[in-house]
């Protein structure tokens, strides 16, 4: 079988730098992967790539079947693939369903826009994405009164408006409080019963939590890829990123 994404030898250059060097991942429908690797190590790159928003140098990217390679962000964004940025992007003089509604609204096929309307009516969907971004009491509040996490979740919820089929998220939880933490855990699954999840993360503790499989790399290139006890007890990642992870 093959995956919904599928990631092969893929390379990029900046100048004379290479950051992303023969990197090859698959992700399966319906899953949370997560990726980790010391600072540096590629990241935020490979989401870049993904997304449309950096070119590789070579390589491909598949997604459902279709090569997306080097196609245009909002070529991918309508293929399927959302993005939660790291930094917040709501609008703060407007409210929690505004905001939703401007994100519904930046959908880019207008066909299958009227088509969704017509099939369930916007309310039921404010209402469903609200409920799963645990936001459901928070709809009339101005997005600028919303806690730090809660602000993480509305843009949860507006990149779930255009319903992808996967997302990607790059280090989400930064800077949010124990329990936050654990509510976006929460979140998280209910996310995967619907839609596909890559999720860039250090903190070892929410891994364990939600990843179905987790993806290591290192200095641009894969260096292990398995369920999260087969990670922990890998020797090699143990060198180069767990070990100082325990150590800071
Ligand atoms: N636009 C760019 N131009 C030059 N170097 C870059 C650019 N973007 C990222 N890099 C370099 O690529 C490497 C990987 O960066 P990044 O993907 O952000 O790592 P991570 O997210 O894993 O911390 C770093 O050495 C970084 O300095
Ligand atoms: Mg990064």
């Amino acid at each position: 079988m093959s995956g919904l994404l599928e990631i092969k030898n893929l390379s990029k250059s900046f100048d004379t730098t290479k950051v992303i060097n023969d990197f090859s991942m698959t992700v399966d429908e319906g899953t949370i992967c997560c990726l980790v690797g010391p600072n540096g190590a590629g990241k935020t790159t490979t989401i870049d790539l993904i997304t449309g928003r950096v070119k590789p140098t070579s390589g491909k990217i598949i997604f459902v079947g279709d090569d997306i390679t080097g196609e245009d962000e909002h070529v991918i964004a309508r293929a399927g693939i959302g993005r939660k940025f790291q930094v917040p992007a709501v609008l703060r003089d407007m409210t929690v369903r505004q905001n939703l509604e401007v994100a519904y609204s930046r959908e880019t096929n207008p066909f299958r826009n009227l088509f969704r309307f017509r099939r369930a009516g916007l309310k039921k969907k404010f209402d469903e994405v609200a409920a799963i971004a645990g936001l459901a009491r928070r709809l009339d509040v101005l997005a600028g009164n919303l806690s730090h996490g809660e602000t993480q979740w509305l843009e949860i919820g507006m990149v779930l408006m255009q319903e992808p089929r996967l997302m990607l998220m790059d280090e989400p939880i930064a800077g949010m409080t124990e329990g936050e933490i654990e509510k976006t855990a929460h979140i998280f699954k209910e996310l995967r019963k619907t839609s596909t999840l890559i999720v860039v993360e250090h903190d070892m503790g929410f891994v364990r939590e939600i990843a179905d499989v987790v993806t290591v790399m290192h200095m641009g290139s894969l260096l292990a890829q398995g369920s999260i006890s087969e990670i922990e007890a890998n020797q090699r990642v143990r060198d180069v990123y767990l070990g100082e992870q325990e150590a800071a």
